[in-house]
């Protein structure tokens, strides 16, 4: 039996981690794999966290460290010391992170400071600017891992070139790394969930306008930097020849209310969504403007063009292949990418064969410990 100690905290992590915990209790995999979960509490109000775990049926954590809000090196190190004690405790096999919040950097650190082989899945992203928190969480991770499996090629690319390669996924250590692509496990998520949301969200899109752009905004580089936000929403506010639909993260609404900004009237905040009305609404959408990671590929996986909030993204494929376009926080790019929406990418598969989670499986089952 391989015990894996799973570690999330934040809204992304409960998309991936649906796909995965909920293939190991299926099928054969259940007599094999045994899943611990452990939630940093990092993400706590009831529509950044509970309703994932309910609507994705989500086994409740096992543990709930509940560290909140708070400075990145306080609740980082309330989450390590955390994650420490419960790893000591349950002695899992290995201890597997995902993507790049805080929360998965401080499993990962805490599992290697153990000696306790660490998976990181999302493994070889970049956006080569260090000043944000999740290419620092991301590069450190995948540096302390043993297995990286990663969801494109430019990922193993990415990792090749701070010389990471793959020594083989037997006896993968933190030095002889097992570096796998596997796909993308967001992809999986959409295919497995896409129905099921689409049917259960029918009634609460009734009011929306028949056309809409799809807004998410949280991004530190962009929230805590009052030029770009105040640009950004400048922009937004110009373009009014379509109304936008913007499920609100509740840093953003604090530093709205902080900085005294305001959108106007044809942007339409609502309270963050669950991840099945997100689902619909991407689906419903003329387009996407976000700073998301995951709604720049969720936006392709629904075939939607997306202009993307950021200087750089860690899905370059995306803009390589047209779908998404990079502007920024510069007030005239945003609005003249804008005025020439929709754009359609080309029609090509990028993100796997949404079989990720069997193959993470059969990977860390191959292992002989
Ligand atoms: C975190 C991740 C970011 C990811 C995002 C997903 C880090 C460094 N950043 O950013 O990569 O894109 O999650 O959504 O890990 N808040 C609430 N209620 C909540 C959660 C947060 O009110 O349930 C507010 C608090 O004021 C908090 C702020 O949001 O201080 C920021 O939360 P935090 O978890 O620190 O970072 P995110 O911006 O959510
Ligand atoms: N998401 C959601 N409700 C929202 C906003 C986002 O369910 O109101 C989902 C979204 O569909 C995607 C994930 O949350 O699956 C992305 O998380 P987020 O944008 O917060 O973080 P990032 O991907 O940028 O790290």
């Amino acid at each position: 039996m391989l015990n894996i100690l799973t570690v999330v905290g934040a809204r992304p992590q409960f998309v991936k981690a649906a796909v995965f915990s909920r293939f190991i209790r299926t099928n054969l995999y259940a007599e094999k794999i045994r899943e611990t979960i452990v939630h940093t509490g990092q993400h706590y109000d009831e529509n950044m966290s509970d309703i994932f775990f309910r609507e994705m049926e989500i086994p409740t954590p096992n543990v709930n460290l509940c560290i909140g809000s708070g400075t990145h090196g306080a609740t980082t190190g309330a989450m390590l010391s955390g994650i420490e004690s419960t790893i000591l405790e349950r002695k899992p096999d290995v201890v597997l992170v995902y993507g790049d919040t805080n929360s998965t950097l401080a499993g990962a650190l805490a599992a290697s400071k153990l000696h306790v082989p660490v998976v990181h899945v999302e493994a070889g992203l970049r956006s080569y600017m260090m000043v944000m928190p999740e290419e620092q969480n991301r590069r450190l991770t995948d540096h302390l891992a043993s297995w990286l499996f990663c969801p494109t090629d430019t990922a193993v690319v990415n990792l090749e070139k701070e010389g990471i390669f793959n020594n083989g996924i037997t006896n993968p250590s933190a030095d002889n790394k097992a570096v796998v692509q596997c796909g993308d496990i967001m992809y999986e998520a959409s295919l497995y969930y896409q129905p099921k949301a689409l049917d259960q969200s029918e009634s609460s899109l009734q009011d929306l306008p028949d056309h809409f752009a799809l807004l998410t905004l949280h991004r530190a580089e962009n929230t805590d930097d009052y030029k770009r936000l105040s640009t950004i929403i400048q922009a937004l506010n110009k373009f009014d020849s379509i109304e936008f639909v913007f499920p609100i993260h509740p840093r953003t609404k604090k530093i709205l209310s902080q900085y005294s900004l305001e959108f106007k009237s044809h942007i339409h905040m609502i309270d963050p969504v669950g991840y099945f009305e997100m689902l619909a609404l991407e689906n419903k959408c003329s387009f996407v403007v976000t700073d998301s990671g995951g709604v720049q590929k969720e936006a392709y996986f629904f075939k939607k063009p997306c202009i993307t909030l950021r200087d750089t993204t860690e899905w370059r494929e995306l803009v390589e292949h047209g779908w998404n376009t990079l502007v920024g926080a510069d007030e005239t790019t945003i609005v003249d990418t804008l005025k020439a929406m929709p754009k359609y990418g080309d029609s090509v598969p990028l993100y796997g064969d949404g079989m990720t989670a069997k193959k993470i499986a059969d990977v860390l089952l191959s292992w002989q410990k």
